[in-house]
């Protein structure tokens, strides 16, 4: 089965959030499977310098807005992929670096409307084989708005590949002006409200719901959930109109870079056995990476953690505010990794000053830190608003790190809350609240933190249902492929 997985970033050529880990983990495994894959990505310039033997199959001329671009389609390799990776190469449109979305100032690159249209036209012309390379996908599967037009595009492309759509953030549109449509020069036949008009403009999420054969969303509970007007972003009632197409298939992670076993990023290495002596170490080098010389009394307090995009999804703004009654009746401390909005950074500066040695926060990414911080807290808080996935707390439940996490979406789906219940059934491998408020945050953690304190048997059981989850990619990717197939 020839698949072309189209996607606007990919772990480890170009990463900002989850996405990438996804276009890095499931073609892997669909080429596991059998799948005979191209990973097609937009040529940055950051990613362009990362593959191995680039060349150039070809060049199209593609539509952008008011010109006409000459786009080059360049393959290259690279350790972590086992199949070639195709880049969308057009200097003018991709050729910068940073954020593959935004200016360094922080605001959406002005063209991002045109830049993805060429991606995405792209993407249907190799469909087509515009470039007779003798290699035609009987599957495109697109990935969020950026490749949402792709399935509506594919329907000049002879014969016609089935197309699936992934959304992996309902909250992220690709909204444009009708003037940006005339421009880009896109069909008229698809401006209606069954197809990508929005309010007056155009979504290119929705033409990816309103074209794709399949649409899919990364998490059971968050297909239920965009269905609603809570979490719809006005799409619900288009969502429910398609819900015979559409379907949640929980994401994998990547248990070869994301295990305590083998982690080259931790101090030490743990599995099962020994997850206290091995997660007190990790915690002894994240806590001195921050500058402290923590004692053995020290050590033995609750340690918080949470690494996390910082915006309004990830109730960051909840954590800020229950951490103030937290420190001051508890000896938790709390560790974050994290860049985003400039007032959620600025205020989590303030706050690690306010609190030296009990606050530590790092600003930036930071893959390695992210690790150690996996291994090295107690406690990994993730209490987003919505969440239609979800990784970390995958990885920290594959650490020992018991999640605290609101109940939504990929979260609701993965986190087993320590209920009386649960708990009976030796079921139960972190903590769950159940209503978007910092005051049920706080609830739960006054809860958690007695946990820990005082029941560690308890603890050391909630630890090791947390390592066996098994969140390996092998099933989604078999769910994907009964998807292609059409079954
Ligand atoms: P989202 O895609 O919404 O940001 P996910 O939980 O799906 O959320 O994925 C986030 C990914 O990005 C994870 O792999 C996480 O470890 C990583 N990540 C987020 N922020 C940082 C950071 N500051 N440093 C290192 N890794 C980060
Ligand atoms: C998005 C979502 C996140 C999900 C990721 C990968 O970034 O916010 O929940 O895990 O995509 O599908």
């Amino acid at each position: 089965l020839k698949v072309l997985f189209a996607a606007s970033e990919a772990y480890p050529l170009i990463k900002t959030g989850g996405l990438a880990d996804v276009a890095y983990g499931l073609p892997r495994a669909l080429h596991v499977e059998g799948t005979d894959v191209r990973l097609l990505l937009p040529g940055y310039y950051d990613l362009l310098g990362k593959l191995k033997d680039l060349h150039s199959l070809g060049s199209l001329q593609v539509q952008g807005a008011g010109r006409v671009h000459q786009v080059y389609l360049l393959e290259g390799y690279h350790e972590a992929f086992p199949f070639p990776v195709w880049v969308v190469e057009c200097a003018a449109l991709f050729g910068r670096s940073g954020n593959p979305y935004m200016h360094p100032d922080g605001y959406d690159w002005p063209d991002n409307a045109e830049r993805f249209t060429v991606f995405s036209r792209t993407a249907a012309l190799l469909a087509d084989d515009a470039l007779n390379l003798n290699w035609r996908p009987e599957v495109v599967h697109a990935h969020d708005w950026q490749t949402g037009l792709i399935p509506a595009l594919l329907e000049t492309v002879q014969p016609r590949p089935r197309s699936v759509f992934t959304i992996h953030n309902l909250a992220y549109g690709g909204h444009f002006s009708h003037a940006i449509y005339d421009q880009l020069q896109l069909a008229w036949h698809w401006w209606s409200s069954e197809g990508v008009e929005f309010y007056g403009g155009f979504s290119m999420l929705k033409a990816g719901i309103a074209y794709a054969d399949s649409v899919t969303t990364v998490s059971p509970t968050y297909a239920k959930e965009i269905c609603t007007p809570e979490f719809g972003y006005g799409l619900d009632g288009f969502l429910r109109s398609r819900s015979y197409k559409l379907q949640g298939i929980l994401n994998g992670i990547d248990t070869e870079i994301w295990n305590p076993r083998s982690d080259e990023y931790l101090v030490q290495n743990y599995g099962v056995r020994d997850v206290r002596k091995g997660k007190l170490a990790n915690k002894q080098a994240l806590l001195e990476r921050f500058g402290q010389n923590p004692t053995a009394e020290q050590l033995a307090r609750p340690l918080l953690g949470m690494v996390s995009r910082l915006v309004e999804q990830k109730g960051v703004d909840m954590v800020m505010e229950s951490i103030h009654p937290l420190l001051a009746e508890t000896d938790a401390a709390f560790v974050l990794i994290g860049s985003g909005h400039y007032h959620y950074e600025r205020a989590l500066c303030d706050l690690a000053a306010h609190y030296p040695g009990r606050v530590m926060v790092y600003i930036g990414y930071n893959e390695a830190l992210a690790h150690l911080l996996e291994a090295g807290c107690d406690i990994f808080l993730m209490p987003s608003r919505f969440e239609p996935c979800g990784l970390n707390q995958m990885y920290s439940l594959n650490y020992g790190s018991l999640p605290v996490v609101y109940h939504t979406g990929g979260l609701a789906d993965t986190v087993i809350n320590a209920s009386d219940e649960n708990i009976a059934a030796d079921t139960a491998n972190g903590f769950v609240f159940y209503q978007p408020f910092s005051q049920a945050l706080l609830g739960t953690l006054w809860w958690v933190l007695r946990l820990f304190t005082q029941e560690p048997k308890l603890w050391r059981a909630l630890q090791r249902n947390a390592l066996k989850a098994q969140f390996d990619w092998k099933q989604s990717a078999q769910r994907y492929l009964e998807l292609y197939r059409n079954n």
